[in-house]
């Protein structure tokens, strides 16, 4: 890969269910270290584009490339050991068992997908465990989230819920994380907290961030550069100050607000 490819490219994906266009020949790029939006009305497509690069969809065209490799093409399974966690548009965690739990379970298929051999409690597998969780612990405290890390995440309320699927995505250490409405259903002080640990991860943990947003005001403030999906077609692409006055855009989603 040369110093100037994209981290991750789309080209030319199209994705159809039966007669439905879902995504009609997308292609964009995201650079390694920014923050890139997606977004578009309601099914526009945003999410069947982050199915495409998670390996949960297979586009009918297209690939995407992911350091030169392509996931349309790469089992699923192996797709987060790559380097690439998401999180739901509907949360999906173990709602039984703790936060502490969610987290390590997610620590767990990731060492299980390296090809660590046992869970047991000895020997190199221990040290394994030990190490697991210290990630754990530091991702709980980063996100702010210790006063939870017992409870159990079915009787979580709802914000809460989602900043612990967002620490069970980052406890696949990933270089790329697909969000996926990490604000939706939020009140105002819980979507700042969000803002803020998007941002953090970015600038901390240097972590590439595609995030899907329906809420304008912080998709403008947090994202680098934006992509704008209707019907399945993209249709623009720039800065937050370009897309803001693409008259396609204020047409197709800013102007039904
Ligand atoms: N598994 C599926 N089977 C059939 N059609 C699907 C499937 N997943 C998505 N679609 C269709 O693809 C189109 C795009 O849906 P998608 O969920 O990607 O939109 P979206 O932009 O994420 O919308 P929203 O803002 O409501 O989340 C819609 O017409 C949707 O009905
Ligand atoms: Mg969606």
């Amino acid at each position: 890969m040369s110093a100037n490819a994209d981290f991750l490219t789309v080209q030319n994906v199209s994705l159809r269910f039966g007669g439905n266009a879902a995504l009609s020949d997308v292609s964009f790029g995201v650079r390694q270290g920014e923050i890139r939006a997606i977004i578009g009305p309601n099914g526009a497509g945003k999410t069947s584009m982050l199915n495409c690069v998670s390996g949960f969809y297979r586009p009918q065209e297209g690939q995407v490339l992911f350091k030169g490799q392509d996931l349309t093409k790469t089992p699923t399974h192996k797709i987060a050991p790559l380097g690439i966690a998401r999180t739901f548009q509907n949360i999906a965690l173990y709602t039984g068992l703790s936060t502490l739990e969610n987290l390590m379970a997610a620590r767990h298929i990731h060492m299980r997908q390296n090809g660590l051999q046992s869970m047991a409690f000895w020997g190199p597998a221990r040290r394994e465990e030990v190490q697991h969780r210290e990630v754990v612990e530091e991702i709980i405290d980063f996100l702010e989230i210790a006063h939870i890390r017992k409870a159990v995440v079915g009787a979580l309320p709802y914000g809460l819920r989602k900043r612990v699927e967002l620490g069970r995505a980052l406890a696949l250490e990933p270089e790329l994380l697909l969000l996926d409405e990490p604000m939706a259903g939020m009140n105002v002080e819980e979507k700042e907290d969000m803002a803020r640990f998007i941002l953090d991860i970015h600038e901390l943990r240097k972590v590439t961030i595609v995030l899907i947003e329906h809420d304008m005001g912080l998709v403008m403030d947090i994202s680098h550069r934006v992509v704008v999906l209707d019907f399945g077609v993209k249709i623009a692409e720039g800065t937050p100050d370009e897309i803001k006055q693409d008259e396609r855009v204020i047409h197709a989603y800013l102007g039904e607000q």
